[in-house]
């Protein structure tokens, strides 16, 4: 990953409000990616508008279509190939991807989880969450590896839960920290103040910004 600008494939399965923010952000003065692929899982996914509009190249690969997963991981390489492709941000993809694959782009593929890793992988982040009664939550983006909704941490944006919430409401209030947290963790990435070393992530990055404490209730 020597050159200037890396060159991003975003993946994706569907709305693709992520896709956008990545979008937005690189094309910013001086932002150190740009995004060069979308790879959708389903030609339906709205993100694919997003990156017609942003003429951005897209491709649909749809492993029922191609004969499974390995056929499907097999066309997707081929296609980050053919892009040029240095680093892969997931981004609502709803798909498992291989040991192989993970491994092959070990320290270049990232994604974004809608909860404050390790709690709540999977589905339902919100709900589960209102759930467990937990007075923060958030949003995690971190390193792939072959688990799933896991591997080494790369930033986190956190929330109130407040006492009103839906399901709905929080995951909105989260998306907005999605939205900032994603872009900056790739520009981070890309300039190596983040790096995955031996398992564990080395940040070279200021500290975070603001108050170092974010409490729910506040004012402690
Ligand atoms: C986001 O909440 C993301 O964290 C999760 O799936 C959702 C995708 O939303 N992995 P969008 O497609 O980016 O709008």
């Amino acid at each position: 990953m020597s050159r200037l600008r890396k060159r991003v494939a975003v993946l994706i399965s569907g709305r693709g409000s992520n896709l956008q923010a990545l979008i937005d952000a690189a094309v910013g003065e001086g932002f150190p990616a740009e995004i060069a692929l979308v790879v959708s899982d389903r030609p339906d996914a709205q993100g694919l508008q997003r990156a017609e509009r942003a003429g951005v190249a897209s491709r649909v690969l749809v492993p029922k279509e191609l004969g499974g997963r390995a056929a499907f991981e097999q066309a997707l390489e081929q296609a980050l190939r053919e892009a040029d492709i240095d680093l892969i941000c997931l981004a609502g993809f709803m798909r498992i991807l291989g040991a192989d694959f993970v491994g092959r782009w070990q320290g270049r593929l990232i994604n974004i989880h809608p909860s404050l890793l390790p709690a709540f992988p999977g589905l339902d982040t919100h709900q589960r969450a209102l759930e467990a009664g937990v007075k923060l939550h958030g949003c995690s983006v971190h390193f792939v590896d072959s688990g799933v909704d896991r591997g080494p941490i790369i930033g986190q944006a956190a929330v109130p839960v407040l006492p009103d919430d839906e399901p709905d409401s929080l995951a909105a209030r989260v998306l907005t920290a999605e939205h900032s947290l994603y872009p900056r963790c790739l520009e981070l990435i890309c300039l190596s103040k983040i790096q995955l070393l031996e398992g564990g992530v080395k940040s070279t990055s200021s500290a975070p910004a603001e108050s170092a404490i974010l409490a729910n209730p506040d004012r402690l």
